[in-house]
């Protein structure tokens, strides 16, 4: 049986990197796990993060995947370290290909990072982007209000510019070239993000970056699936199957079947 990549993610967010994987590595099974129940997972506090994802990756597990992504900033950055020494296969996390695309990507070395309360607190993306350029200006802002937007289903509404115009605001004017979308839910929101801050600031997601490190690590270790397999891939959430259904077939453009999963803990 063919072995899969396994993502996680509070949500939906992640499907921003599993699209990426999906088009970059076609022959490689995913499964997902959306903790939509619980999600977001922004304003909780950093143990229970790690709590929460220590529990998908030990569901996850069930399925003997090769790889575990975590395709959550919030999780990446609290609970990373935790999940390495827990499991014996790679680990990846979003926020160093986030951190390194910005990197390629700036001329002016000042860039700008949005992500959840969890996130920003975690001074991660700071700590990133300077173990690769010491010397990089960083403005960061908390983004409360967005993945749950996301979440919600209502990136396409018209109501998405008003509330992306407000988390927005304090970086608005701020001398960055490029803008790190530090939350997998952002990409999401990339018209109503690029209309407030103009086409000068650049907008980095993290899935290509990531997506590109994942088969650098596959193929280094020998685990790509063959070429010309079609594989069958798994998603579960915690959450309503059918919103994660909805915005899980709008957003990867084919159709999926969702698992729903009841946890046995809060
Ligand atoms: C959240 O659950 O608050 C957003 C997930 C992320 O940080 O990517």
């Amino acid at each position: 049986m063919q072995q899969a990549i396994a993502v996680l993610d509070s949500g939906v967010g992640g499907l921003t990197v599993v699209r990426e994987l999906m088009r970059q590595l076609p022959q490689e099974k995913v499964i997902y796990f959306g903790d939509t129940a619980r999600s977001p997972y922004g304003p909780r506090p950093a143990e229970e993060v790690r709590i929460f994802t220590r529990q998908i990756v030990d569901y996850l597990f069930q399925f003997d995947p090769k790889m575990i992504v975590i395709a959550c900033n919030t999780a990446t950055a609290v609970a990373i370290d935790d999940i390495r020494t827990h499991v014996p296969i790679p680990v990846l996390g979003v926020i160093s290909p986030g951190a390194r695309a910005a990197i390629k990507s700036t001329k002016s070395g000042i860039v700008g990072v949005i992500g959840t309360e969890g996130t920003i607190r975690s001074m991660a993306y700071e700590q990133a982007l300077r173990t690769i350029s010491p010397g990089i200006q960083v403005y960061s802002e908390a983004c409360p209000l967005l993945a749950p937007f996301v979440e919600k289903g209502l990136f396409d509404a018209e109501e998405a510019n008003a509330v992306v115009e407000q988390s927005l605001r304090p970086l608005v004017g701020k001398p960055i070239d490029c803008l790190i979308l530090g939350c997998t839910h952002y990409p999401f929101l990339t018209d109503s993000i690029s209309r407030v801050m103009g086409t000068e600031v650049t907008l980095i997601s993290s899935a290509d970056e990531t997506a590109q490190e994942i088969s650098t690590i596959l193929s280094h270790r020998g685990m790509l699936a063959a070429s010309g397999v079609m594989p069958i891939h798994q998603f579960f959430c915690s959450g309503d199957p059918e919103l994660f259904k909805q915005i899980a077939q709008s957003w990867l453009r084919e159709l999926i079947s969702i698992r729903p999963v009841v946890w046995q803990v809060p």
